[in-house]
C-alpha cells in the first residue's frame, strides 16, 4: 500500500524550496529534516530555499529552519534552477499562482490544503501536473497515519461487509471564542471556504475508505458575523449529508467553534459485518465491532504497534504512539519516494481537485437549498497508493 524508501537503490538528492513558515511551513521544515533518520533511503531531501513575505522575515527562517538561502519573492523560489519541489505552506488564495508557476517551471509541488479556492482552478492545476510529468501532493496529512492504512486494508478484505454508513466529524474550537481574530481564515479572499476548506480532512479520509460522493446536500452557517479585526465573510460551521459511489450514504460536520474540541476528527464508517470507528485525538486507536461474534463483546480498540510499517519506523514497541508530526513524516517520504520512483504521489493534485469539486458542491448545494451532483470532469485518474 505505502511506499518503502529501502527498495530505492539510486541515488538522488532532491532541494526542496520552502514558501512560508508559519505553523505548516515550521511542520513541513521539520519533517524534511526528520524523513531522512526515520526512513532511511539512498534519496536524500535537502532544504535548499526558503521564501516568505519579505527578506527580513525569510533570512531569520531559514535560519531558524534550517535552510541554505532565502529570499523575499516567492517568483524567485518557483523560477531557481538549485529547487526541484515547491513547498506551499502559504494562506489559501496563493496556492493556486505558486502551483501554477511551479508547474510551469517543471518543479515538483507539494501544497498545503486546500488546492485553490475554485474547483475550476483545482482542476486546471491538475491536468497542468499531469500534462507536465511532475509529481505533486498535498498536505491531507491524516491519511497517512497508519491506523488509517489499517483501516483501509480492513475494509479492502471485508472485515466490515458491504459499507453501508458514514458518519465524518471535523470539529474543532479554534474560532469559538467570538473576540479571537480571524486573521486570513475568515476572509473570503484569502481564505475561501471557512470551516469546511480548513477541516475538509475529514473528506480526504472518506475518499481513502469510502470513496467518493456523487451528490452532497449541505447546510452552512456563519455564528459569529463581526471579530476584532473585522467581518467574518466564511462560514462557522457545516453540516452535509453525502451519497458515495459505493452505495453507501453518510453525514459530515464541520466547524470552527465547536468549545472543547481541539482535532475532532472522527470517522465512523458501518458495514454489513460490522463497523470501524477512528478519532484522531486518540490517533494512535482504531475500534473494530464484528457482527459475527458475541454481541456483547463491544468495540474492540486496536492499538497501533510495529507490525505497521510506517509505525516500526519510528519505533519498535507497541504503544508509544505517533503524533501529528510523524504524520507529515510519512506524507515527506511518500513525496520524496514518488519524485526517485518518478511514480505519481498521493493524495495528488487530481485527487485534491476532487475534494474541491465536494467542498464546491456542498457551498452550491446551501446556495440552492437542494441536492446538487459533484463535478468531477477531469480529476478522475488518480488513487491511492
Ligand atoms: N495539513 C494541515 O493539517 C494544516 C494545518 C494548518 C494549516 N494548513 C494549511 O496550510 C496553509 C498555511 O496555513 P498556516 O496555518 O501555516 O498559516 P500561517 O498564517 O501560520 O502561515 C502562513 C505563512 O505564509 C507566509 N506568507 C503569506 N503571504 C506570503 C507571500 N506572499 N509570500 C511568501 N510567504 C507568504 C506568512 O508569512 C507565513 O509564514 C493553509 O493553506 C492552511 O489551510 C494545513
Amino acid at each position: 500500500m505505502s511506499v518503502t524508501l529501502e527498495v530505492i537503490r539510486k541515488m538522488q538528492v532532491i532541494r526542496l524550496g520552502l514558501i512560508g513558515s508559519g505553523f505548516m511551513g515550521r511542520t513541513h521544515a521539520l519533517a524534511a529534516h526528520s524523513v531522512g533518520l526515520v526512513f532511511p533511503s539512498t534519496a536524500k531531501l535537502e532544504c535548499e530555499l526558503l521564501a516568505d513575505c519579505d527578506s527580513q522575515a525569510a533570512a531569520e527562517n531559514a535560519g531558524l529552519l534550517g535552510f541554505r538561502r532565502s529570499t523575499g519573492d516567492w517568483r524567485e523560489l518557483v523560477t531557481d534552477p538549485q529547487v526541484d519541489v515547491v513547498d506551499i505552506c502559504t494562506p489559501n488564495h496563493l496556492h493556486y499562482p505558486m502551483a501554477k508557476a511551479a508547474l510551469e517551471n517543471g518543479k515538483h509541488v507539494f501544497c498545503e490544503k486546500p488546492l485553490a479556492l475554485l474547483p475550476e482552478e483545482s482542476r486546471e492545476l491538475a491536468a497542468l501536473a499531469a500534462a507536465r510529468d511532475c509529481v505533486t501532493m498535498v498536505g491531507f496529512n491524516y491519511v497517512k497515519n497508519p491506523v488509517i492504512t489499517l483501516a483501509a486494508d480492513l475494509i479492502e478484505r471485508g472485515e466490515i461487509g458491504q459499507l453501508r454508513h458514514v458518519r465524518g466529524t471535523h470539529v474543532e474550537d479554534y474560532l469559538a471564542d467570538p473576540l479571537r481574530e480571524g486573521g486570513w481564515r475568515t476572509q473570503q479572499s484569502l481564505a475561501g471556504l471557512g470551516a469546511l476548506g480548513d477541516l475538509c480532512h475529514v473528506l480526504s479520509l472518506t475518499q481513502r475508505l469510502v470513496g467518493e460522493p456523487g451528490a452532497v446536500c449541505a447546510d452552512f452557517q456563519t455564528v459569529i458575523p463581526e471579530r476584532p479585526d473585522g467581518p467574518v465573510e466564511n462560514e462557522d460551521q457545516v453540516h452535509a449529508l453525502l451519497r458515495f459511489d459505493c452505495g453507501a450514504i453518510g453525514t459530515i460536520e464541520c466547524s470552527r467553534i465547536a468549545w472543547g474540541r481541539k482535532n475532532g476528527l472522527t470517522l465512523e464508517i458501518s458495514g454489513s459485518e460490522g463497523t470501524l470507528y477512528f478519532d484522531q485525538e486518540r490517533q494512535n486507536e482504531l475500534w473494530l465491532y464484528r457482527a459475527d461474534g458475541d454481541e456483547r463483546q463491544g468495540f474492540r480498540r486496536i492499538l497501533l504497534g510495529p507490525d505497521q510499517p510506517d509505525y516500526a519506523a519510528f519505533c519498535p514497541a507497541p504503544g508509544h504512539g505517533l503524533g501529528f508530526n510523524d504524520l507529515k513524516v510519512i506524507e515527506m517520504r511518500d513525496l520524496v519516494a514518488a519524485i526517485v520512483l518518478e511514480t505519481p504521489a498521493w493524495p495528488d493534485f487530481a485527487a485534491a481537485a476532487r475534494i474541491d469539486a465536494v467542498t464546491a458542491a456542498m457551498a452550491e448545494s446551501y446556495h440552492r437549498s437542494g441536492w446538487v451532483n459533484v463535478n468531477r470532469a477531469a480529476t478522475e485518474d488518480s488513487e491511492a497508493q
